[in-house]
């Protein structure tokens, strides 16, 4: 369902444009919405999610990358942002730690290494940064 004005791709060649291009989600995901964000290591999720993070009105300093801690969560005075890294999980380790109703709970979920989940969330939104020899990133919206 993308709307005209919905963009489905991009190119990024400064954290600066990661943030603008995530704030630029932010009203789509919300007010419960998915956001999946799949890339190397290092490849700018996490600096998008700090965009997204702006986009809702939640200091984006405040967002960091969650390797060690599997969910963070941020509180805006509009909505709440939990954002979560599963790379360290696999999929047996996904179900254990309960991270399908995480993603049901209220609130924007960002999550980074989406693809140890065993399904897709309905209705996720999902994006795939990659890093270019050149240094800038390329950021595409999936069909799913
Ligand atoms: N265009 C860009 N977009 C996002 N990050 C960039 C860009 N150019 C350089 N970087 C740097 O790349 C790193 C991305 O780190 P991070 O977002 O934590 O990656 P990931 O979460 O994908 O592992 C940061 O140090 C950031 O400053
Ligand atoms: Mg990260």
């Amino acid at each position: 369902l993308n709307g005209a004005g919905q963009a489905n791709r991009w190119r990024s060649v400064a954290p600066e444009d990661t943030r603008r291009i995530g704030a630029a989600l932010a009203a789509e995901l919300l007010p419960d919405g998915v956001l999946l964000v799949e890339g190397d290591l290092g490849a700018g999720k996490t600096v998008l999610a700090q965009g997204v993070a702006s986009g809702l009105g939640i200091a984006a300093e405040e967002v960091q990358s969650p390797t060690y801690t599997l969910v963070r969560e941020h509180r805006g005075d509009r909505v709440r942002l939990l954002h979560l890294d599963l790379y360290r999980l696999d999929a047996d380790d996904v179900a254990a730690a309960g991270i399908e109703e995480t993603l049901a709970e209220t609130g924007v979920k960002i999550v980074e290494w989406p693809d140890r989940l065993a399904a897709v969330p309905r209705g996720a939104v999902s994006l795939r940064i990659t890093l270019l020899p050149n240094g800038e990133r390329d950021i595409e919206r999936l069909a799913r």
